[in-house]
């Protein structure tokens, strides 16, 4: 246990977050208002209707059925009752490489064979090496895909049930799909989980829904693998505001896309922002991009007051903020990169 990963990142009091994939737009008033009305019923454990209801909004949201889904503490509390509540210690998990860390953490935590397959690097996107994902998964516990990928913004299987299929035949293990990105990719695998009993979809409103401190998400698989789930959770995990947010934010969802609108305009500007200075930069269909870099990126720019992440050696993550936030990113980049040329001439 005492080996076990943690998530390792800076943090920033003042200045621009761009390191946490975070939504740079508060919450809507509606959901706000929704929260503080029900804040004097914090003296009581939340009643079981509104988990009830949160669970018919999101099968309406994702067009499954009540009982097909599985509210959770974010997108994150999903992942971890799969990770650990489906598995014994010496199980083996398959990533892609790289992906999303938590699933890293999860598996060192409980002692879990990770097998990493390396995503492959290409001139805009990056691939998953299926034939090695397909291979790895034969004998895997859990082959968990985050699709679109994080760092790289790629998408993987794009929704295409053949390839869901192939996958989830190849292993007795729990495909896990994570779509925290889903509002952006809009592509799902979602309403397969009722034809594949080892399929679990992963979703959050943490990012174009704008509620991620709520901590508030689901999961959306087959009815018999979200009883097993239920049973390693209390009906009162989700605190009473999380629930709250979810259930006014799904009753009007139509703001997330919006959200996912803007933020994909602005992440289109600043792929060619980040171009104009000549730095390498991928394509995403999320909310955030990678682009390469050898030297450090973190420290001056936490100096001017922006927070981004390196995921991997050599690559930087940025976050899509708003327009004057990625104004202002690609201003302080432009700096620091003239800096270095300037020193190196
Ligand atoms: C791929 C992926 N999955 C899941 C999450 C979890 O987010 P949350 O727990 O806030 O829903 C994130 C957050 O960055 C993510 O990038």
């Amino acid at each position: 246990m005492k080996e076990a990963k943690e998530y390792d990142f800076s943090d920033i009091k003042e200045g621009i977050r761009l390191h946490l994939n975070e939504s740079p737009f508060s919450p809507p008033e509606f959901v706000i208002n929704a929260v503080v009305k029900y804040l004097s019923q914090g003296n009581r454990y939340q009643h079981p209707d509104l988990t009830r209801r949160m669970k018919e909004l999101a099968a309406e949201y994702n067009k499954v059925e009540p009982d097909e889904i599985f509210p959770t503490p974010g997108g994150d509390g999903a992942i971890r009752s799969v990770f650990l509540n489906l598995t014994l210690t010496g199980d083996k998990v398959v990533l892609n490489y790289p992906s999303y860390s938590m699933y890293s953490v999860y598996s060192s935590f409980k002692g879990l064979k990770e097998k990493r397959v390396p995503l492959k690097e290409g001139q805009d996107w990056w691939k998953e090496d299926w034939e090695n994902i397909l291979t790895e998964a034969r004998d895997a516990r859990i082959v968990a895909i985050d699709d679109p990928n994080n760092p790289t913004g790629s998408p993987m299987l794009k929704g295409d049930e053949g390839k869901v299929r192939e996958l989830v035949e190849s292993t007795k293990g729990i495909v896990l799909i994570d779509e925290a990105y889903f509002e952006f990719s809009k592509y799902t695998v979602s309403k397969l989980v009722s034809r594949y009993p080892n399929l679990v979809v992963v979703r959050t409103l943490s990012k174009a829904f704008s509620l991620a401190s709520f901590r508030i998400g689901y999961l959306i698989a087959n009815k018999d693998l979200v009883k097993i789930l239920e049973k390693g959770s209390t009906p009162f995990d989700i605190s009473l505001p999380a629930l709250i947010a979810g259930i006014t934010a799904l009753e009007n969802p139509s703001y997330a896309l919006r959200v996912a609108d803007e933020i994909s305009r602005n992440r289109e500007e600043l792929y060619q922002g980040l171009t104009r200075l000549g730095v390498k930069v991928y394509k995403s269909i999320t909310n955030f991009l990678l682009f390469k870099h050898n030297e450090d990126l973190l420290e001056p720019l936490m100096r001017r007051g922006i927070a981004i992440r390196n995921p991997i050696k050599g690559f930087y993550r940025v976050s899509i903020g708003t327009k004057d936030q990625c104004k202002l990113f690609l201003e302080k980049l432009g700096e620091i990169l003239e800096d270095s040329n300037s020193k190196q001439g």
